[in-house]
C-alpha cells in the first residue's frame, strides 16, 4: 500500500462526520459556522472513496460536539450522514442523523407570500416529501423547498 495512504493525526476529542455525500463538505462546514480561525484543527477530505457511497466527504472538527439543531440541519443536507463522537481519541459514540417527517422552527418558507411569513403568528412547517433529492414542502402554501432554498438560510 506504500504511497496509497496518507495518515492524518487523530482528534482527542471532537466530532467526526462521516458519510456525507461527495460535495457536500463545504455545506457542512457552513452550517457548523466553522471559520478555521477558533483554534482547533479541522480536517476535510472531499470525494474520497466509500463503500456505501461511491464517493464521499469526511469532516473533522476538534474540540466540538454538534447541538441537535446543528444535527438537523445535517440530515436536511447530507441525509446519510454518521456523527462519530471522540473522546479521549476514541470513537466513544455513534449516530446516523435522521430527518423527521415534518420541520419546525429550522427553516422560513422561501415563498415571500406564505402566511408563514406574514406577521401572523404560525410556526414555519414542512413536510420532508423526498430525502435526496431533498423536497421539503411548506404546510401553509405548498411550497416546495429544495436544496439551495435551505442552504441559503444557513
Ligand atoms: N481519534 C480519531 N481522530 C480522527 N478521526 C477518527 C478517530 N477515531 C475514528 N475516526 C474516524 O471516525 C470515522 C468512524 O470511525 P470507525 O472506526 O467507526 O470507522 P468505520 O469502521 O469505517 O465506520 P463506518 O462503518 O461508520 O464507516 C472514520 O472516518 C474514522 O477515520
Ligand atoms: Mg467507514
Ligand atoms: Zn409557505
Amino acid at each position: 500500500m506504500a504511497g496509497k495512504t496518507l495518515r492524518v493525526s487523530k482528534i482527542r476529542k471532537g466530532t467526526v462526520i462521516d458519510h456525507i455525500a461527495g460535495g457536500h463538505a463545504l455545506d457542512v462546514i457552513k452550517i457548523l459556522g466553522i471559520t478555521g480561525r477558533a483554534g482547533g484543527a479541522v480536517t476535510v477530505a472531499m470525494n474520497v472513496p466509500s463503500k456505501r457511497l461511491g464517493m464521499k466527504d469526511v469532516v473533522k472538527v476538534e474540540g466540538r460536539e454538534l447541538n441537535p439543531k446543528e444535527v438537523d440541519k445535517i440530515a436536511l443536507l447530507a441525509p446519510h450522514a454518521t456523527i462519530n463522537i471522540i473522546r479521549d481519541y476514541k470513537l466513544t459514540e455513534k449516530k446516523r442523523v435522521k430527518l423527521p417527517k415534518v420541520i419546525r422552527a429550522i427553516l422560513k418558507c422561501a415563498n415571500p407570500a406564505c402566511i408563514s411569513n406574514s406577521k401572523e403568528p404560525v410556526q414555519p412547517t414542512f413536510y420532508v416529501d423526498m430525502e435526496d433529492p431533498l423536497h421539503l414542502r411548506c404546510h401553509y402554501c405548498g411550497y416546495i423547498m429544495e436544496k439551495q432554498d435551505v442552504l441559503k438560510q444557513f
